[in-house]
């Protein structure tokens, strides 16, 4: 039988589920702008993007594309693509007045009046509380490496639902706390921007545990009975290069890191073996409190997976350990097969499907979200003024349709989010990197939507007839 990833275009979206929602996604610190206005305060990205030498030729998301006063149109616009649901995140340095112990009412205001708009437009609000912006001030105070992170987390969880519970209903504590502590404080490619690879296992843990409490908090705080709560994972594949048995050990060092850590902890309140050998040797294992992992462990309602591509691994004798995989030793990245994406990423669609169904192995009939998945081009404006990308078109359909293959195989997936509504600031490589299905013009902020957009819109419309 030819899988549906091969068919492609004959795919329709009446093949999918009832119930099964197609989005786009967003995050707020990519997109909002306006970092000093309505109450908001510092966030680590300010501090990190406004250091020399942090990110492409300095690029700030002081003003991105300013969605904090253009998010009427941007709904406008989701409503215009006849999306199910529109994935974002709230700004913790918003959302709460400096301090971070109680509301900021302007930030309140902001996300309801934006909630609100979504609901009357017949689109679902899914909220990640944290995409990476952690408030300065809490990093001031030594951000996720301090302990009492959790707390923090928990509080700003908590106050989240007291003000926005009623609007909506499906919620992710964390997007990608990957890069949260191994990107933030191992390779320091992203904000805080430490390079110590100890402490990334320290940030990773303290996260996990954040997690849970938070999810446990917030069940009981403005509950509802269609309360969806969970967790964004960038689950990546980690495949080795080749059958040899060295390039089996180093793809599970980096499958470990990657996805291990972070799928056992959610999934099981545990850590593989290799993660707790990788505790003892860097020699952080007093810091890490397994017992309160498995304590904390809390079921979640969905999980949500990241996916852009494969990594295929291969055993390097004596290779430095990259700093993005702590730990995982005499390991590799090879250059995938085929055409890269702007990002460098190869276009491997499989891996979606493979990664579905291993989740679906670990975590039978928990629903699942692919919460983002696109890809960058470098797009042009052609001489009609339109945008032709069919480049994006086709890794999203290509995508759409292994994601299908996913469900006939048995997988529950629940929703499919495209990254993203709107070309936007891409952290530390600033604006060379055009992911959305609606193209923005940085001067003028103008917004056109890309063939890719129309074509997600026409193909959305055929549940219409
Ligand atoms: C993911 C991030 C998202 C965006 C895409 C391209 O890792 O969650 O914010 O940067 O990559």
């Amino acid at each position: 039988m030819t899988t549906a990833q091969a068919r492609g275009t004959e795919l329709d979206p009446g093949d999918f589920p009832t119930g099964f929602q197609f989005g786009v996604a967003t995050a707020a610190h990519q997109i909002e702008g306006a970092v000093d206005e309505g109450g908001r305060s510092p966030s680590i990205w300010e501090t990190f993007a406004h250091t020399p030498g942090k990110t492409r030729n300095g690029e700030h998301a002081d003003v991105t594309v300013d969605h904090y006063h253009r998010f009427r149109e941007d709904v406008d616009l989701m409503a215009d693509l006849g999306v199910d649901t529109y994935r974002f995140s709230i700004a913790w340095s918003r959302l709460l007045a400096p301090g971070m112990e109680d509301l900021n009412s302007e930030g309140v205001a902001f996300y309801r009046e934006l909630c609100q708009l979504l609901l009357d437009n017949g689109i679902t609000p899914t909220a990640t509380l944290y995409h990476w912006d952690l408030p300065q001030e809490l990093q001031d105070r030594g951000g996720w490496v301090n302990p009492a992170s959790i707390d923090w987390f928990r509080t700003y969880a908590v106050l989240a639902k007291e003000a926005l519970g009623d609007l909506i209903k499906t919620w992710a504590t964390f997007n990608e706390p990957w890069c949260t502590a191994f990107l933030g404080y191992s390779s320091g490619e992203h904000a805080p921007g430490i390079k110590d690879a100890p402490t990334s296992f320290v940030a990773a843990h303290h996260l996990m545990i954040a997690h849970h409490e938070a999810v446990e908090a917030m069940q009981t705080t403005n509950p509802h009975d269609d309360d969806r709560l969970g967790i964004v994972l960038n689950l990546i594949p980690a495949w080795p290069a080749s059958d040899s048995p060295e390039d089996l050990r180093a793809a599970q060092g980096v499958d470990d890191v990657h996805n291990g850590l972070f799928a056992g902890a959610v999934l099981f309140g545990e850590y593989p073996d290799g993660i707790l050998e990788i505790h003892e040797r860097m020699g952080v294992a007093d810091q890490i409190d397994l017992d309160r992992l498995a304590a904390v462990r809390t079921s979640i309602d969905f999980l949500g997976v990241n996916y852009y591509n494969i990594n295929h691994i291969e055993y390097v004798e004596g290779a430095a350990p990259m700093p993005a995989w702590p730990g995982a030793e005499n390991a590799r990245v090879t250059r995938p097969p085929g055409e890269l994406t702007d990002m460098g990423w190869g276009v491997e669609p499989e891996g979606i499907t493979w990664m579905l169904k291993r989740i679906h192995d670990w975590a039978p009939g928990l629903p699942l979200m692919i919460t983002e998945n696109g890809a960058a081009y470098p797009d042009v404006v052609a001489a009609d003024g339109a945008v032709h990308d069919p480049k994006r078109t086709d890794y999203i359909q290509r995508h759409i349709a292994a994601v299908h293959d996913a469900i006939e195989a048995g997988v529950n997936v629940v929703a499919y989010y495209v990254w993203s509504l709107l070309d936007n600031y891409e952290w530390a490589k600033g604006y060379s990197m055009r992911f959305g299905i609606v193209r923005v013009d940085y001067e003028t902020q103008t917004r056109t939507v890309k063939d890719s957009g129309i074509w997600y819109r026409d193909w959305l419309s055929r549940r219409d007839s």
